[in-house]
């Protein structure tokens, strides 16, 4: 489904309101680094670009999230018995951050394309919790890393080891985009293994033959060595990347060249064989056709923002560009729509526009929307930006988008019968039985909310509650009725 949201906009207001109103399916890439759950409130010093910043990270359990709670286990049970087991686990203030959590992350779930991909940052406080919810929500089976950050190198704490990572839960399936990230070899790595070297700079040697005998050319001895008397065959790479590199940069057509014999043969012409003393071939795999050391679930070369860094704008738990510029290369194409629910001062952002992806960030934060421009206009200045170091425009919105994959919806008044059997003619607040004229259609959340006209938004409210409903949606107004007793 195509978004229904332009690229480049940013969202000042809640992510789970926004979110309703985008289109199921359209979504590629989501990278949310929601508050941790930490027991502090954020803000951003005095006199910094992002002061004035401020956000909650203490979480109570209030009525609203216990209706969650109840609608969850209506439609998630599995969900609804983790968030109550941290509860018990660790304490109420758990079972409301994961409340929140939850339903912002069903939600994504639903925005998420197929093939998509989702990055959670989290700390260690709840990191463990949100992997259960994870596995509920995406599937185990879309469970790929636990993706450790270290942010810093020396934190003393009291009693216990150096805290120093963060923890990133990486969901995808195997039609999602991956682009693997390589790293240049470590400098001890590359003494330690590329141990030789010659006018082509330094090379290993490895083997050029497999275990085990092979009838035909691949068994039979070629510059005099016969691998089959040790029980072995020739094994000439004729794919990957090495066999690229030679391709590339040695011998041309090198991967369509048929047999082994014929491979060696073109290898030993280029000076790719070395020879051991007792007559022994073997590959020269040289530093040059390395791509490097593929990146790993543990993260420790790139460092976190601190006040003499050049991108720091003072906002506090502000992510360094290049972490989200390893996520969306290895997670996203060109082209592709990255979606930021918490964005902060628009990290991800900038990183997408730099890479020359879509995107769209939601903040409750006023402050957001003007990071961003400064932002992109530093990255502009230095040229930073696939556009020529034209400043893109950016569209701000406090409204909630309007879905445009529901179709042409029936009048929803039209489902009235249909709700009145389901409900079994009590009303969906107050739950007294009414004849049918005395009930009245009702928006479960509402359309000023990013509620739909779908049947599975819709229910029957009496009067009474109707005009207590309100604007509210359906989770708050049972907390209302439980406050006053009716539930
Ligand atoms: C940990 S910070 C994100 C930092 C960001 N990754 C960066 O590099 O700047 C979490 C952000 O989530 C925002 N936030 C919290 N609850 C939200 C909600 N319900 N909807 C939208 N934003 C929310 C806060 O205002 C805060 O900016
Ligand atoms: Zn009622």
């Amino acid at each position: 489904m195509a978004l229904n949201v332009s690229n480049r906009t940013l969202f000042t207001g809640d992510n789970l309101d926004v979110m309703r109103g985008i289109n199921s399916d359209s979504v590629d890439l989501v990278y949310a680094d929601p508050p941790f759950n930490s027991n502090r409130d954020y803000a951003a010093p005095i006199g910094s670009a992002a002061a004035g910043a401020a956000f909650k990270d203490t979480w109570t359990l209030s009525d609203v999230d216990i209706a969650w709670i109840g609608l969850i286990a209506d439609r998630e049970p599995a969900l609804a018995s983790i968030i109550e087991s941290a509860g018990l686990a660790h304490g109420k203030g758990m079972q409301a951050y994961l409340t929140m959590m939850s339903v912002r992350l069903l939600e994504l779930r639903r925005i998420l394309k197929a093939s998509g991909s989702i990055y959670l940052h989290c700390d260690p406080t709840a990191s463990h919790y949100l992997k259960l919810v994870m596995d509920c929500v995406f599937g185990r089976d879309w469970f790929r890393n636990e993706i450790a950050w270290k942010r810093t190198s020396a934190h003393s704490s009291a009693k216990r080891f150096a805290p120093v990572h963060d923890t990133l839960l990486f969901y995808a399936n195997d039609q999602s985009t991956w682009l693997p990230q390589y790293l240049p070899l470590g400098e001890s790595y590359v003494a330690r293994d590329y141990r030789h070297s010659d006018e082509r700079g330094r090379y290993r040697v490895d083997n050029l033959t497999g275990s085990g005998l092979r009838d035909g050319k691949s068994g039979e001895p070629w510059g005099g060595f016969d691998p089959s008397s040790s029980g072995r065959h020739w094994g000439v790479p004729s794919s990957g990347a090495y066999a690229q590199w030679i391709e590339d940069n040695l011998i041309p057509g090198y991967k369509s060249i048929p047999g082994a014999h014929e491979r060696l043969d073109a290898l030993s012409d280029a000076g790719l064989v070395d020879w051991t003393p007792n007559g022994y071939p073997r590959l020269k795999r040289y530093l040059a056709g390395s791509r490097g050391e593929a990146v790993s679930d543990f993260i420790s070369d790139i460092q976190n923002v601190n006040n003499r860094s050049k991108e720091h704008v003072g906002y506090p738990t502000q992510k360094p560009i290049a972490l989200l510029e390893r996520i969306i290369k290895a997670s996203s194409n060109e082209g592709d729509v990255v979606l930021d629910p918490f964005c902060g001062c628009a990290t991800a952002l900038v990183a997408a526009e730099t890479l020359n992806r879509q995107w769209t960030g939601i903040d409750l934060s006023t402050l957001a929307v003007k990071l961003v421009l400064s932002r992109l206009e530093k990255a502009a200045d230095a040229g930073a930006l696939l556009q020529g170091g034209k400043l893109p425009d950016v569209r701000h919105r406090t409204d909630i988008p309007k879905r445009t994959d529901v179709g042409e919806l029936p009048p929803y008044k039209t489902h009235r019968h249909t709700l009145y059997g389901k409900q079994e003619g009590n009303c969906a607040g107050c739950r007294i039985h009414f004849p049918f004229r005395n009930l009245t259609v009702d928006h479960i959340i509402p359309k000023s909310r990013g509620g739909t006209d779908h049947l599975d938004n819709l229910q029957l409210l009496c009067n009474a509650c109707n005009s207590m409903k309100g604007t509210i949606d359906q989770a708050a107004f049972v907390a209302k009725l439980k406050q006053q007793g009716m539930k």
